[in-house]
């Protein structure tokens, strides 16, 4: 069955849903998602979203800049970041006036609290900056942008997976997406198409991320000759549940939580004695690993406690909904009265598909667009987050950067003819979900997954080693052996999840296996990729962006620089 847009955006969450808001007015616009739109990883973005509006004390988009530059470690493009950091507070108010029902000051303005890494006059103290409802923040985006997506029009289809990327002569002219219900191929002809697929963080065992985060935009470009950008920097948050990774938020931290260790000691005094718990995510994760090495982690452990007794009852109870309800569930622990078990989780993809500040995707060193092609939101690398990422910058880069998406597409598709579709377009897609079914291989997708998971948690997380990601290199190696031969029972086409996991995995070793080359090659130690053999900043060698291209040979690693206009290189203090 072949379909016909102007504008395909690909994935329902924050940044695919604000593309289609800017696109529907103007050009017949689908959203394609794997999921219901209102279950996109957006929503685990619960604390707030980053926005100078200073309504509880002075604040600059200067200084939010300079917040998310130095927290990137100096590797963010800062002509984006400059646009992003202006432009988000328009984007909180245009929320505002789409009725997101924002918590509000005792004057009805905004309320905002402080978050990590955030602070006013250049790093001197912390700053109210995140606009907030409750702990429930991402889930109140979408269903805004939602709701006036269908008040515009738009058209869903709502569990498709889209499973290839089409071109003709250089131009993207549409996907391929298998509808899950019943199992048939569709073709998604298009002018435009753009990716908001999200991020990957499957590829780790313990992570805030759900089953569905599993990478395959990403992996779709790669494969279609795609660099990607920067993808050894991964985020792990320092607040996940211990043992499930589901995420404790980072506004606990910011009406007050304190991490303690088995001592009862609030560490961070040691390590960042200003922003003590509302330091960069990057360090506080390593703060609590080494806490854990030299052997404090809670009843010798790998955890320490998140603690909000000492917090009003009632504050926690209203400010922290989301934060009580989940520790109460999985945990059997009540936050007002018990502290709550927490190790970091991987959570966020730094880097990703390289785009321009208006989301079009560039396909080499020398910014060259890919006509006709955008990508927004987590699985794109604009360069805003660099090294690190500040909590709150995610739902800011998505819903910027989503939106100018969808505003240049809007010029582009208006001017562009429209492109013809290859032959054949469904042919290669169909062929390896027939090689997946027809394998009599032997070997199962959830144990490939499983060691994919627990290795790549051991040797390409918080701390890295030359020696171990060598050996997460021939590790990837062997599970790709075997994954050539994965065998799948079902072979029925209504909602084949065990056909689609086995397709998915794919998509997990290829990103896990640019990952571990972009880290091994980058010998120093920067934001959220620390390496124990190389642990100083090395900005004479690496002050530079990776880009990992999949060629005829293999992986091949390449760089371009890094955009700097207003913030030199510093040393990182807090
Ligand atoms: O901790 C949090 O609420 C997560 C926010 C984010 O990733 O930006």
């Amino acid at each position: 069955m072949v379909h016909r847009f102007d504008a395909i955006v690909v994935g329902g969450g924050g940044a695919g849903l604000y593309a289609a808001l800017e696109l529907s007015p103007h050009v017949n616009t689908a959203v394609i998602s794997k999921l219901y739109p209102m279950r996109s990883h957006t929503g685990a973005a619960l604390g707030g979203i980053g926005a100078a509006l200073g309504n509880l004390g002075e604040d600059h988009w200067e200084w939010h800049m300079f917040d998310t530059v130095k927290g990137g470690d100096y590797l963010v493009d800062q002509n984006a970041a400059e646009i992003m950091c202006q432009e988000a507070v328009e984007t909180v108010y245009q929320l505002e006036h789409m009725g997101l029902p924002f918590d509000r000051t005792p004057e009805g303005k905004i309320a905002q609290r402080p978050f990590g890494g955030h602070t006013r006059h250049y790093g001197k103290e912390p700053v109210r900056r995140s606009c907030y409802a409750a702990d429930r923040t991402g889930h109140m985006i979408l269903q805004t942008l939602y709701q006036q997506c269908i008040r515009n029009s738009v058209t869903f289809y709502d569990e498709y997976q889209v499973v290839d990327l089409l071109f003709s002569e250089g131009v993207c002219c549409g996907v391929v997406a298998i509808c899950l219900e019943t199992g048939e191929f569709h073709i998604f002809h298009a002018k435009a198409v753009l990716m908001a697929t999200g991020g990957f963080g499957k590829m780790f065992k313990i992570t805030s991320n759900a089953f569905t985060l599993t990478g395959e935009g990403v992996a779709l470009c790669l494969n279609h000759g795609i660099p990607l950008e920067d993808m050894e920097f991964y985020q792990f948050h320092p607040t996940g549940i211990y043992k499930m990774g589901i995420l404790i938020t980072e506004a606990a931290r910011g009406e007050g939580g304190i991490l303690r260790n088995k001592d009862g000691e609030r560490f961070m005094e040691r390590y960042a004695p200003t922003l003590l718990d509302l330091a960069p995510r990057d360090m506080v994760s390593r703060f609590i690993h080494m806490e854990v090495r030299e052997g404090r982690g809670i009843d010798g452990k790998d955890y320490v406690h998140l603690d909000l007794t000492h917090l009003p009852k009632d504050a926690v109870e209203s400010k922290l909904a989301e934060t009580c309800d989940l520790a109460r569930t999985y945990l059997g622990v009540d936050p007002v009265t018990q502290p709550i078990p927490i190790q970091p989780t991987a959570h966020y993809a730094m880097g990703g598909i390289p785009t321009d500040v208006d989301g079009r995707v560039v396909r080499d060193e020398a910014n060259t667009p890919v006509p006709g092609f955008y990508a927004a939101g987590e699985c794109a690398c604009v360069s805003v987050h660099g090294a690190n990422r500040l909590g709150t910058n995610s739902l800011v880069d998505i819903l910027v950067f989503g939106r100018r998406s969808g505003r240049h597409a809007t010029g582009y598709i208006r001017e562009a003819d429209w492109p013809p579709l290859p032959e054949g377009p469904d042919a290669s897609a169909r062929q390896q979900f027939e090689a997946i079914l027809s394998s009599t291989g032997g070997e199962s997708v959830g144990a490939i997954r499983k060691e994919l998971q627990e290795e790549m948690m051991d040797k390409v997380s918080v701390f890295r080693t030359g020696a171990g990601l060598e050996a997460m290199s021939r590790k990837i190696r062997e599970l790709r052996d075997r994954y050539r031969k994965v065998q799948v029972r079902d072979k029925s086409k209504s909602y084949n999840t065990e056909m689609l996991e086995a397709w998915e995995l794919g998509s997990l070793l290829d990103l896990a296996e640019v990952t571990t080359l972009a880290a091994l090659e980058r010998r120093e130690s920067r934001g959220g990729h620390f390496r124990e053999d190389f642990p100083e900043r090395d900005d004479a060698n690496f002050l530079k962006h990776s880009l990992v291209y999949r060629t005829e040979k293999g992986l091949e690693l390449s760089h371009k620089p890094v955009t700097i206009t207003r913030f030199q290189p510093q040393e990182r203090k807090y």
